[in-house]
């Protein structure tokens, strides 16, 4: 996807300087589509002698395309997505140690997925993973609500849950470490393997599985709260759970490539997007991530993570290379659900 600046610089004198080749940044993008599109407009006003080229890829996605360009780096700035995988980018040497100015305005949760990542990364917006149910379909099927992760193992669940595939979604790769940290390696992958008989079809973006809900295709979407959330505010019969033995959470990130052919213009991108009036426009396009900027202010239709029972998710561990491989191997030679969107 390519949006350009035609329009916002049209009649200006910068454009000549434009068609004559003038500054671009390629983006990728990895939360929902509707935020990506509103930050390029943003900061295409902002910024008029910068171009964006932006393409949305869900966070596995992103990682793999930046790590099979390493050669030849395309990618100049990955905003969104899991912390994971954009830890391992950082352990990989994918991404470039840098300190905005803008670090001492982010709260500590944003400020620790930078200084695990030796500054590779830095935390852009928070959530807690749980599900979104549609209550009209569970009403209609006389099914209870599943308030804890083994209510998901329930016979009558067969067939009415979508969760996407962790290899591409780094909401799914959040679900499987949870559940790891949760119950131990070997009893997660039990649990998964049971579920797998409940689940319908495994996505490749983290979100489809509440859309669906929200469509009546599905009975239950396991996926961050807050995309839950965004179906119920849009008017969809979702409720959302937190489930009751705990649950884990995202970091959401931003990483500079490596060798990215645009480099400043990245920079001027990140210091940007880190700016609290750039974090308060979220909720305007539909997303109730908790902002890591201390002064945006939350969406009320944010998840009260106060009121979830977070476990101590260990991000070091999880976003570290070899631990995200060989839980993606088991996870392909044991669940081996495969995306189908
Ligand atoms: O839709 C928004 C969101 O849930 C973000 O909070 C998250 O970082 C991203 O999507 C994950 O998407 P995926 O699971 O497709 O990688």
């Amino acid at each position: 996807m390519k949006i350009t600046t035609t329009a916002a610089v049209a009649g200006t004198a910068l454009l000549p300087a434009f068609a004559a080749g003038a500054a671009e940044l390629n983006l990728i993008c990895s939360a929902d589509v509707v935020i990506c599109e509103k930050l390029v407009t943003e900061f295409e006003r902002a910024h008029s002698d910068i171009g964006v080229n932006m393409v949305r890829l869900s966070s596995g996605e992103a990682y793999a395309k930046i790590r099979a360009e390493a050669r030849n780096p395309q990618t100049d700035l990955w905003w969104g997505g899991t912390g994971d995988p954009h830890l391992q980018a950082a352990a990989d040497g994918l991404t470039v140690e840098y300190q905005s100015p803008r670090l001492s305005e982010l709260h500590d949760w944003a400020v620790a997925q930078a200084e695990t990542s030796g500054h590779r990364t830095v935390g852009v917006y928070s959530g807690a993973l749980g599900w979104g149910y549609n209550t009209r379909i569970f009403e209609a099927k006389g099914l209870e609500e599943p308030a804890c992760w083994a209510d998901l193992l329930n016979p009558d669940l067969q067939g009415e849950i979508q969760m996407a595939d962790p290899n591409s979604s780094g909401t799914a790769y959040t679900a499987l470490a949870t559940l790891v940290q949760l119950m131990g390696e070997d009893e997660a992958f039990d649990y998964l393997k049971q579920l797998n008989a409940n689940v319908a079809q495994y996505t490749k973006s983290g979100s489809a599985p509440v859309r669906a809900a929200g469509r009546g295709e599905a009975g239950l979407g396991i996926v961050f709260m807050h995309d839950a959330v965004a179906q119920t505010v849009e008017g969809f019969p979702i409720r959302t759970i937190a489930p009751c033995e705990g649950t884990g959470y995202e970091v959401g990130s931003m990483s500079l490539v490596e060798g990215g052919p645009n480099p400043d213009e990245a920079v001027v991108f990140y210091d940007w997007v880190l700016g609290a009036e750039v974090q308060d426009l979220m909720p305007e396009a539909g997303s109730y991530q908790l902002p890591s900027n201390k002064a945006a202010v939350a969406s009320e239709h944010a998840p009260d993570l106060g009121q979830v029972k977070l476990i101590d998710y260990d991000f070091a561990e999880y976003g570290s290379s070899d631990r995200r491989r060989a839980l993606l191997a088991r996870w392909d030679s044991e669940i081996g659900g495969r995306a189908t969107d």
